[in-house]
């Protein structure tokens, strides 16, 4: 097992040595393992003069999984696109060619006190976020800002998908709700957008391949007030790159705090990227007080989906809800009458519930 490890910056740091003890506990001393750590983010920029240096690209394409923490620091966006540490992971996303990005809510027992809605609407909640990852505004051309006739800034980015990157995404959507409970809800703002009239058509093209699953479509601002009236109508949401990553950290908060909530980025394979759907959060890095559990629950993701090794994956996810089960709980989280712990008092508990 050959795992890169990307701890980038802020409080990807600290999260992910804490997934990395975890890891290291659940597959012993004895495990065919290798870990290689790489800098990504302003820690590639202070290491090489790149937030992806050229070392950290070569780890990557030999890695069978890389374990990311987060990239990005305040005020990167003034930087120029491809030097911002931030934008390291669009990169590596590019270079992997990692276009499904699940990213599954699933409500704790023990945190449902911990969510800022009603315990009756989150109550045994379990939706998977599928994220198109590779596309879209994010990647489209023409971008940039430039001086138009009128001597004017103006911005531009372009909202693109072809037919080829529409379909790919549908059919792995179509493939997850299998193993689920057969459904699969398309987010678009067809309504409005020629490249979203298209990916409503496409997914509903694929639909006909899989007909023992029901297809529904929702407009993305509908699919945001649905999210929080009523989640639990949800089994596999399938959406653009945008629209994921906004509708993917409105999720995050039904579960109680973005702290938790893991993902997994892949291509064809088995290789993937794990990492928290949070970012560096500036505003907490360094002071011991993030929560850990989203990037050691990416941990587990990873060795279930890159290792095949569903029983130690099980192990980690069992260990989480048992410190939860004990009362402990980071500041995101934190619930009257429990115990608050720290990053690393965290990730112990883990270990000792291992
Ligand atoms: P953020 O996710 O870093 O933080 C949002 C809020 O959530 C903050 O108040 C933060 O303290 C809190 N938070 C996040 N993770 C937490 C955790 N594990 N435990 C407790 N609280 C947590 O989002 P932001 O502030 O919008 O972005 C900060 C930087 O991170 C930016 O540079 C952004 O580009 C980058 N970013 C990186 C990634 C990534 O690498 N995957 C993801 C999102 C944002
Ligand atoms: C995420 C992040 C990234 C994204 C940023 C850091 C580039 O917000 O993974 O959700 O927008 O995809
Ligand atoms: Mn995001």
């Amino acid at each position: 097992m050959k795992i890169a490890v990307m701890p980038g910056d802020g409080i990807g740091k600290e999260v992910t040595e804490q997934a990395v003890r975890v890891l290291r506990a659940v597959m012993g001393a004895h495990a065919a393992m290798e870990l290689v750590e790489a800098p990504v983010g302003q820690a590639g920029v202070d290491a090489a003069g790149d937030p992806l240096p050229v070392q950290t690209r070569e780890i990557a394409d030999k890695a069978d999984a890389i374990l990311f923490g987060s990239a990005g620091v305040p005020g990167d966006e003034a930087i120029e696109y491809m030097m911002r540490p931030g934008a390291s992971l669009l990169r590596l996303r590019k270079q992997l060619d990692l276009f499904a990005n699940f990213r599954p809510a699933v409500m704790f027992q023990d945190l449902i006190g911990a969510s800022t809605l009603k315990p009756e609407v989150v109550q045994g909640l379990d939706l998977m976020i599928l994220r198109e990852l590779t596309g879209d505004i994010y990647f489209g051309e023409p971008r940039g800002v430039h001086r138009n006739a009128k001597g004017e800034r103006e911005g531009i980015n372009t909202m693109r998908y072809n037919e080829s990157e529409i379909r790919r995404i549908g059919h792995v959507a179509f493939q997850t709700a299998r193993l689920r409970r057969h459904k699969v809800c398309s987010v678009d703002k067809a309504n409005v957008l020629d490249t979203m009239q298209l990916w409503r058509e496409v997914m509903t093209e694929v639909s006909r391949e899989y007909p023992d699953v029901e297809l529904t479509h929702l407009f993305v601002d509908a699919a945001a007030m649905q999210l929080m009236r009523d989640p639990r109508q949800f089994d596999v949401i399938v959406t653009g790159n945008i629209f994921g990553d906004i509708l993917s950290d409105a999720a995050a908060m039904l579960t109680g705090s973005i702290g938790m909530l893991p993902s997994a980025s892949m291509s064809y394979g088995k290789k993937g990227l794990y990492e928290p759907v949070h970012g560096t959060a500036p505003d907490i890095a360094g002071k011991d007080v993030a929560n850990p559990l989203a990037s050691i629950l990416s941990m587990a993701m990873m060795l279930r989906y890159s290792f095949g090794l569903q029983e130690k994956a099980d192990q980690v996810e069992v260990a989480v809800r048992k410190v939860l089960a004990q009362g402990l709980r980071t500041a995101d989280i934190a619930q009257p009458g429990m115990r608050r712990v720290g990053t690393q008092e965290m990730g112990e508990a883990v270990l000792r519930a291992l």
